[in-house]
């Protein structure tokens, strides 16, 4: 069993990263996410978000670090991805679980598990934009409306070749409200071969 930090923007920035792998007991951490919109991003914004890159992705007692995108457009998604591992990245993780308004209203997060099929195609382009031997994962929640689209976007990403993935239990309406759905997680794991990560209440 692996234990993994979940991410948290504003809250779980490398400082704290360093702090709680330092405590022990955490297997992996993945950074804030890093919005990509229309345009590359310079690699001062990979490190600052990252700077565990200048540390092969390792935070000081060696604990691995993800560095996580957020955005929906296949394309940038990819040459993004591709310059994280350019700079280091050892693992590229994507966003499909915010439900930040702002973020939703531009098509990132959570708004994606409406369309399965737009999910694929974004870590597909990740994958083939990202060497081999960096894995491409994924975080997502059950679903935007209702908590129906486990099963469906599960199988998406791992069509697309994500290697992992990591499934908050709520939908986007649950928001951060207990109960977490973990039965539903058991679900999609059933549908899937990759890895699947619970995340919720614990
Ligand atoms: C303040 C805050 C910021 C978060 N930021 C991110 C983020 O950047 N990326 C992400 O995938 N999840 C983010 N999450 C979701 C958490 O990783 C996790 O999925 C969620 O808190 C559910 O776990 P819990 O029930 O144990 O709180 C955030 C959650 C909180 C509360």
């Amino acid at each position: 069993m692996r234990i993994i930090l979940a991410p948290m923007e504003g809250l779980v920035d490398a400082p704290i990263r360093e702090t709680l792998t330092k405590v022990g007991g955490i297997d992996r951490c993945v950074t804030e996410f890093i919005r990509v919109t229309h345009s590359m991003l310079p690699p001062r914004v990979f490190y600052k978000f990252a700077p565990e890159l200048h540390n092969h992705s390792l935070t000081r007692v060696g604990t691995p670090v993800a560095v996580q995108l957020l955005g929906s457009d296949p394309e940038q998604m990819g040459w993004h991805g591709n310059r994280a591992a350019e700079l280091g990245a050892t693992q590229v993780d994507i966003n499909f679980g915010c439900p930040a308004k702002t973020v939703n209203k531009h098509k990132g997060g959570c708004v994606l598990m409406r369309e399965p099929e737009l999910m694929h195609n974004i870590v597909a382009a990740v994958r083939k934009a990202v060497p081999e031997g960096v894995p491409v994962t994924a975080k997502m929640r059950l679903g935007y409306d209702d908590r129906s689209m486990g099963v469906a976007c599960a199988q998406a990403l791992e069509a697309a070749g994500a290697e992992e993935i990591v499934i908050h239990a709520r939908s986007k309406v649950d928001g951060y409200k207990p109960p977490a759905y973990w039965e539903e997680i058991a679900k999609a794991r059933e549908a899937v071969k990759c890895k699947v990560i619970a995340n919720g209440e614990i």
